[in-house]
C-alpha cells in the first residue's frame, strides 16, 4: 500500500461537511477551513436565509445554506432530510450550534436547565441520521461534537464575579455529557468506519465578551492571552479528514494550556 501524503490526507476534495451554527463565531471559521480543504460545505443555521448568504460567502464553488435546529427534535429530522437531498451526499457532521444559556446557579431554574441538556439531544439526533446515512452508502464517516474546557474543568468564578453571570452550571453538565457521549457514539460506530471525536475549545471569546471578564481569563490562561476562531481551523480539518483516521472516541483539547495547570 503506498503512503498518503499530508496533503492528500487532510484533503477533503469530494467529501461533503455539514456544519451547524455556521455563521457564530467559531462555526463561521471552522466553515471557511472546511471549504478551504476542499470540502463542499453545507453551513446550517436556524435561519435559512443567513445560512445561505454565509455559504456563499465561503471560498470555493458549491456551498449551501440550510435550515436546522437541533432543540426541536420533531423537525429536526426532516430538517436533516431536506438538506441531504440538496447536496446527495453528507460525510462529516460537526455538531457546533449552540442553544446558549445566560443563567448560572444562582439563578437556573429546573426547566432551563433541562433544556439546555436539550442541546445534547439534538447532537444525538443528528449523529445518528449521519452515521445511518454513510452506513447505507457503505462510506466512511465523521462526526465532531463541541466540547469545552468547562467539560473537563470547573468554572473560574474570579473571572466572572460583579462582571457578568458565572459559566453555567448546565453548560459545564452538558459540555462534560458530549465528552463522553463521544465515546460511547465512538464505540458503537467503529465497525460502522464511523468516527467520533469531540473538538474542546478553552477561552475563545468574541468580540461581545465583557472586556473585564476576557482580562480577567486572561490573567489565568498559561499562555496569557486568549484563543483567536483560526486557531481551531487546523483541529477541525483534522478530525474531519483522513488525518485522524485511526482516531475515534477522543477529546481534543484547544485552550492555550488552561487545563494542563
Ligand atoms: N467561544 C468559546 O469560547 C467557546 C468555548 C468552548 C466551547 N465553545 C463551543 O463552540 C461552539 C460555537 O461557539 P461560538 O462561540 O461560536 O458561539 P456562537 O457565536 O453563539 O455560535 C453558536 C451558533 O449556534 C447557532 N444556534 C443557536 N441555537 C441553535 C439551535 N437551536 N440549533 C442550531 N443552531 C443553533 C447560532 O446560529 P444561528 O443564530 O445562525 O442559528 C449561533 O450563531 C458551541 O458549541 C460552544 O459551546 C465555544
Amino acid at each position: 500500500m503506498s503512503e498518503a501524503t499530508i496533503q492528500q490526507l487532510f484533503d477533503l476534495t469530494g467529501k461533503t461537511a455539514l456544519i451547524s451554527g455556521g455563521t457564530g463565531h467559531l462555526g463561521s471559521a471552522m466553515a471557511r477551513a472546511l471549504a478551504e480543504a476542499g470540502a463542499r460545505v453545507l453551513l446550517t443555521s436556524r435561519d435559512e436565509h443567513r445560512a445561505q448568504e454565509a455559504a456563499a460567502a465561503l471560498p470555493g464553488k458549491g456551498h449551501v445554506g440550510a435550515a436546522l435546529d437541533h432543540m426541536q427534535p420533531d423537525i429536526v429530522e426532516k430538517q436533516f432530510r431536506d438538506a441531504l437531498a440538496a447536496v446527495g451526499q453528507i460525510d462529516v457532521l460537526v455538531n457546533n450550534g449552540h442553544e446558549a444559556l445566560g443563567n448560572d446557579w444562582t439563578t437556573v431554574t429546573a426547566e432551563q436547565f433541562t433544556r439546555h441538556l436539550g442541546n445534547a439531544t439534538g447532537y444525538f439526533v443528528l449523529s445518528r441520521l449521519l452515521r445511518d446515512h454513510v452506513v447505507q452508502r457503505n462510506a466512511p464517516g465523521s462526526v465532531v461534537l463541541l466540547g469545552s474546557m468547562y467539560g473537563q474543568v470547573a468554572s473560574y468564578p474570579d473571572a466572572y464575579a460583579g462582571v457578568c453571570p458565572g459559566s453555567p452550571v448546565a453548560y459545564h453538565t452538558l459540555k462534560g455529557g458530549l465528552i463522553h457521549m463521544t465515546r460511547h457514539l465512538a464505540v458503537y460506530w467503529g465497525k460502522d468506519n464511523v468516527r467520533v471525536n469531540c473538538l474542546s475549545p478553552g477561552p475563545f471569546p468574541s468580540e461581545k465578551a465583557p472586556a473585564a471578564m476576557v482580562e480577567r481569563l486572561c490573567t489565568k490562561s498559561p499562555m496569557g492571552r486568549m484563543g483567536h476562531a483560526e486557531e481551531l481551523k487546523g483541529a477541525i480539518v483534522f478530525l474531519a479528514s483522513a488525518a485522524s483516521s485511526y482516531m475515534t472516541g477522543q477529546n481534543l483539547t484547544i485552550d492555550g494550556g488552561w487545563t494542563a495547570w
